[in-house]
């Protein structure tokens, strides 16, 4: 059992919280207003591990406390807050990148409305010295916890993740694996327009197969 950091509290980083603390992890996962902030949620989640049967503890932090809980840290925060985040924090850590691209919320990004890098390329230059996974980006947060199964059932739902680093993108897989998923391993995080906001492979219900003939069929959009 590791302890995993979790950096955003909202939709996906709890969601994320809970199903990580369902299988055993540990978290410390932080916001933007400070651990006081995050009592009801810690609490919430800490209970529902026990009624898993799980021991997992479930902890407020800082941002730098969630950043240095552990070798993995997942970073769910909108995109335009991913620079706020000091690159340094994350040095050496595996980063779960869960974000997409709305302009309406994040502002107009010019290599991101030209396609000439994917969101998550954008996220692993800011945390330079990290190894940046993407995942979770195409799964509506409650399905997180509402479509988990264990392995082997008939139909059970695939998610893709992408990533530059093999040994990285082997341990996300794993903790994937584990909270109730298949993984589609799509290649590295240039490729991974194939699985961006509005492809065929983004929000529905599909299992691995389904899933890379839909990342098969994506077309990368015509430049904004
Ligand atoms: N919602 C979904 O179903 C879904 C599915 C797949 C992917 N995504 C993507 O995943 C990312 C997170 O989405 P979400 O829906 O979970 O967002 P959300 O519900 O709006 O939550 C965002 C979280 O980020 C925190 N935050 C914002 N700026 C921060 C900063 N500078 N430092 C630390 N924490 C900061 C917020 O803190 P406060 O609580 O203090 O404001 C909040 O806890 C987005 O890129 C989204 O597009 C979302």
């Amino acid at each position: 059992m590791t302890t995993i950091g979790i950096i955003g509290s909202g939709n996906i980083g709890s969601q994320l919280a809970h199903a990580f603390t369902r299988v055993g992890h540990d978290i410390v996962i932080a916001n933007s207003r400070g651990p006081e902030t995050l009592e009801g949620l810690v609490a919430e989640v800490t209970e529902q591990a026990r009624t898993a049967g799980s021991a997992a503890t479930a902890t407020a932090g800082t941002v730098e406390q969630a950043a240095q809980a552990g070798d993995l840290v997942v970073v769910t925060i909108p995109l335009k807050a991913v620079t706020d985040i000091p690159a340094y924090l994350l040095e050496g850590r595996i980063v779960i990148d869960t974000n997409n691209y709305y302009v309406e919320r994040d502002g107009q990004i010019a290599e991101l409305d030209d396609e000439s890098i994917t969101t998550s390329e954008l996220v692993a230059r800011h945390f330079s010295g990290a190894r940046v996974v993407k995942a979770f980006n195409h799964i509506p947060a409650t399905e997180i916890t509402e479509h988990a199964q264990a392995p082997g059932t008939e139909g059970r739902r695939a998610l893709a993740v992408y990533g530059d680093d093999a040994a990285a993108v082997e341990q996300v897989s794993g903790l994937i694996e584990a909270i109730g998923f298949d993984v589609v391993n799509g290649g590295g995080l240039a490729d991974s327009w194939r699985i961006q906001r509005d492809t065929p492979g983004y929000i529905p219900h599909f299992t691995a197969d389904e899933l890379r003939e839909k990342l098969a069929e994506a077309t990368r959009p015509p430049a904004a």
